[in-house]
């Protein structure tokens, strides 16, 4: 029987926290990552959720530095295949096509980049 792609992948579902702006001592920076997780993890299991409701095999991480940065290194260090973002996050310039973290990991990604609309 053909192998769905989709279905056959390990889809890996990140969250990349980031780290303060201005310099903060170690302590508040564990703080503002502590904060970001207490952010980011009902999202990612509301989305692991739904895709496991769509019949995929999903995993997921929390990963602390630069997003754009951090996704593009994860991606080579795991040898993904794809990685796969929206055009936009929360946040960000809504009349810029696309986003800042989705323009820099287009830019410097080896591994190919799907991005949403
Ligand atoms: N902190 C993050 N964690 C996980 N994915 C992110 C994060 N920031 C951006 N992305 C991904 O990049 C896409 C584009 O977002 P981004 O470039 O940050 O746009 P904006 O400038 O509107 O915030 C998002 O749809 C999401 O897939
Ligand atoms: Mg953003």
């Amino acid at each position: 029987m053909e192998q769905n792609f989709a279905i056959a992948a390990q889809w890996v579902f990140l969250a990349l926290v980031k780290p303060p702006e201005f310099s903060s001592s170690i302590d508040e920076v564990d703080e503002f990552y502590a904060d970001g997780e207490k952010h980011c993890r009902p999202l990612l299991e509301k989305a692991a959720a739904y895709g496991e409701e769509q019949g995929l095999t999903v995993q997921t991480e929390m990963l602390h530095g630069h997003p754009a940065e951090s996704l593009v290194r994860y991606a080579a260090d795991r040898k993904a295949d794809l990685i796969v973002m929206g055009t936009h996050g929360m946040g960000g310039f809504k009349n810029l096509v696309i986003g800042s973290v989705a323009q820099k990991v287009v830019t410097y990604s080896k591994v190919p980049v799907t991005i949403m609309k």
